[in-house]
């Protein structure tokens, strides 16, 4: 995909610089989570960390949901418009950092999910943050996907032992293969159908 020709004309002029320069694997986890359990229609899906955006290109293509796309580095966000172009979704883009995102916008969506977005420690305060600030708001699944970093098995333990998380290990073979933890917090059951 990085050998793309448009992604190659795309190189020369946006150069994320927070590890936003790639697809990542884990991205792949929760594709294959959600293509196994399903997404309610009608459900509103923010991706945090969004990357080249292709998590919440597949849930507006598969489901057809309304999907919010945010990232801190504005320079992803041309990789996204591209894959969202191809793909024939809109999707409503954000540039903030996890701290930036408050109640107010937390309020008006059912999931959040986010693919390999806390490979820092430093990334571990402002996502455990982040994830109780959408609880509260009532957000009412959140699904965060990982190689099972440290700074993510940090953030996983936190949650499993006072929010009543869940930790799953996940293997995928499409759409290819990748290994890893899935955080899940909340269900799905509670989300409107
Ligand atoms: C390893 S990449 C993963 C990208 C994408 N989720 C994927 O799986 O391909 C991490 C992404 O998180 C973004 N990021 C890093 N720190 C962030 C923060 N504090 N707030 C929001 N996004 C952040 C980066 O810009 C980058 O796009």
């Amino acid at each position: 995909m990085s050998q793309h020709p448009e992604i190659r004309k795309l190189k020369h002029f946006n150069a994320p610089s927070v590890h936003g320069n790639r697809l990542w694997k884990s991205t792949w986890l929760l594709m294959d989570y959600l293509h196994r359990r399903g997404l309610p229609k009608d459900v509103r899906v923010m991706e945090v960390g969004c990357g080249w955006g292709l998590l919440g290109i597949y849930c507006a293509k598969k489901y057809g949901v309304k999907v919010t796309s945010v990232d801190v580095d504005p320079e992803v966000i041309p990789y996204l418009k591209l894959h969202a172009r191809i793909n024939e979704v809109d999707i409503a883009t954000v540039r903030k950092d996890f701290d930036g995102l408050r109640t107010k916008h937390l309020q008006k969506i059912d999931v959040l999910i986010g693919a390999d977005i806390c490979f820092w420690d430093t990334l571990v305060k402002p996502l455990k943050n982040l994830i109780l600030r959408a609880l509260r708001a009532r957000v009412k699944q959140v699904l965060i996907s990982d190689p099972g970093r440290p700074p993510f098995e940090e953030v996983a333990e936190y949650f499993i032992s006072k929010k009543g998380g869940e930790i799953l290990d996940w293997t995928a073979q499409r759409p290819r293969r990748s290994e890893g933890r899935i955080l899940k917090i909340g269900n799905m059951t509670n989300l409107r159908s």
